[in-house]
C-alpha cells in the first residue's frame, strides 16, 4: 500500500491555504498554489536586488542580472538541459509555443509540408500552428483519440510522412489525464526527419522532465503550474537548434547593432527576450523549482496518484457519475461526466461547500468533440492535497446530486 500522505506541514507551506483552512482546492491542473519560498523569493528580489538586467553596470543591476541569469540555470537544471543557453524565459507554455510556432515555424515550413498534433492538445498547442500553417500554407493533420481517451497510435503512424515537419505532442492532456506514450511518438517524428515540440505544462507539476531522455527538440511548460509565479514559463530547445532561429519579436536587448539601415540580433537565449524580462517572476519560478527538487518528488506522485485513486473508487458507487479518460497512465487527475445533472450546476454547488474545480472544455474544444462531450468537470490534485479531502469531496457531490436529481 501507498502511503497517500503528504508530509504533515506541507498544507501550511502555502500561506493561501493557511489562510482558507476550509477550503480543497482541485484546480491544480488550472493553477497551483504558492509556498511561501516562492512568495518570499520575489518579495526579497524586489527589497534587495531590484533593477532592470544586462543594461546598467551598477551594483543592483549586476546583482539583479545575477539573480535572473541564476534563475535561467535552474530551469535548466531542473529539465537536465545540457546549458542555461537552451531555455529561454516566457510568458508561459501558450507563449513558447508561439515563440517556436512563429520563429521556427515560419522559417522552416513550406506549402504541403504537414504539422502532426494530436486531439488531446490544449488550445495553446493548436492554435498557434492554424496561424503559422495559414502564413506558410502547411497542413495540420491531428491524431486521433480511441474511445477510452487513449491516443490511437495506429493513427498517429499513419499520419507521418516525408512532408511531416513538426510532431507537437502533449506529456499530458489537462482534460482527462492521457498521457501518450512519449518516447515511442518522439523515435517514430524523428525516424521520418520531422521536429517535436512537448508541452510539458500539466507533466512538470508531477513527474521529472529530463529533456535529454525525453530526445524532443522542444519542450514548453509555465511556471504557475509548477508552485511558481504567473507570467512566467520556458521555452527550452536544443542548442543547435534555437542558434539558428530567426527572432520573432524585436526590441532592446535582443539587438547586437542597430542602425536605420538595419540590424543584427544577439545570440539565443537573449535574441528570443526582446525588453525588460519577467524579472522577479523568474525569481520566483527558480524558487519554485528549487523547492519541488528538494521534495521526495517519487513520493509526492505516489501521493497525487493514490490520491486519485481514492477519489476514482469512491466514485464508483456513486450512481450517475461517470469517469471520462483512461484509468491508467494517467496524470493526477479526474474528468467527470454526470448523467442526470450539468457540472456547471455542480461545481456550483461544490463551491458553496468551498471545494474548487474546474469545469467547462478546458480549453481543449477538439478533445470534447471528439469525446462526444459539451463540457466535463475536471478534479486535479497537488501536492497539498490529502485524503481527508477526497474523502470531503465525495460526501459533498453525492449530496450535491441528490440535490440535483
Ligand atoms: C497541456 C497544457 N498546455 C498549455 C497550457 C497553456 O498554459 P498557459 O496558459 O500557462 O500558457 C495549459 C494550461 O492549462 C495546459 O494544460
Amino acid at each position: 500500500m501507498t502511503d497517500s500522505r503528504p508530509p504533515a506541514p506541507m498544507r501550511n507551506e502555502f500561506p493561501l491555504l493557511a489562510r482558507n483552512p476550509g477550503l480543497i482546492y482541485l484546480d491544480n491542473a488550472a493553477t497551483t498554489q504558492k509556498p511561501a519560498c516562492v512568495l518570499d523569493a520575489e518579495r526579497e528580489f524586489y527589497e534587495t536586488a531590484n533593477a532592470n538586467v544586462h543594461r546598467a553596470s551598477h551594483r543592483l543591476a549586476v546583482a539583479a542580472t545575477g539573480a535572473f541569469e541564476s534563475a535561467r540555470a535552474t530551469v535548466a537544471h531542473f529539465l537536465n538541459a545540457t546549458t542555461p543557453n537552451e531555455v529561454v524565459f516566457t510568458r508561459g507554455t501558450t507563449e513558447a509555443i508561439n515563440l517556436v510556432a512563429r520563429s521556427w515555424g515560419q522559417a522552416s515550413l513550406r506549402p504541403g509540408d504537414e504539422i502532426v498534433l494530436t486531439e488531446l492538445e490544449h488550445h495553446a498547442n493548436i492554435v498557434p500552428w492554424q496561424f503559422v500553417a495559414q502564413a506558410t500554407c502547411a497542413t495540420i493533420r491531428a491524431a486521433r483519440i480511441a474511445r477510452d481517451g487513449t491516443l490511437d497510435m495506429e493513427h498517429f503512424h499513419s499520419l507521418l510522412s516525408p512532408r511531416t515537419r513538426l510532431v507537437g505532442c502533449t506529456l499530458a492532456s489537462n482534460a482527462i489525464g492521457t498521457m501518450p506514450p512519449i518516447a515511442e511518438i518522439v523515435a517514430a517524428a524523428h525516424a521520418h526527419g520531422a521536429r517535436v515540440l512537448v508541452d510539458a505544462a500539466q507533466a512538470v507539476a508531477h513527474q521529472p522532465v529530463d529533456v535529454q531522455a525525453l530526445g524532443a527538440d522542444f519542450c514548453v511548460f509555465s511556471g504557475h503550474k509548477v508552485y511558481g509565479p504567473t507570467g512566467i514559463g520556458a521555452l527550452w530547445a536544443r542548442e543547435d537548434i534555437l542558434q539558428a532561429m530567426p527572432p520573432w519579436q524585436g526590441g532592446g536587448e535582443m539587438i547586437d547593432r542597430v542602425s536605420f539601415a538595419g540590424s543584427t540580433f544577439a545570440p539565443a537565449p537573449a535574441r528570443f527576450e526582446a525588453g525588460t524580462p519577467p524579472i522577479a517572476q523568474a525569481v520566483g519560478l527558480a524558487a519554485a523549482l528549487e523547492w519541488l527538487i528538494q521534495q521526495d518528488r517519487a513520493a509526492l506522485l505516489a501521493h497525487e496518484n493514490a490520491l486519485r485513486i481514492r477519489l476514482e473508487n469512491g466514485l464508483k458507487h456513486m450512481p450517475g457519475v461517470q469517469i471520462v479518460g483512461p484509468n491508467t497512465d494517467k496524470a493526477p487527475l479526474t474528468a467527470l461526466r454526470f448523467a442526470h445533472a450539468h457540472p456547471f450546476d455542480v461545481a456550483q454547488f461544490l463551491d458553496n461547500h468551498d471545494i474548487a474545480v474546474r469545469v467547462g472544455q478546458h480549453c481543449a474544444q477538439p478533445l470534447l468533440q471528439a469525446l462526444g462531450e459539451s463540457s466535463l468537470l475536471r478534479v486535479s490534485f497537488a501536492a497539498y492535497n490529502t485524503e481527508d479531502e477526497i474523502d470531503r469531496f465525495l460526501a459533498a457531490l453525492e449530496e450535491t446530486l441528490e440535490l440535483l436529481a
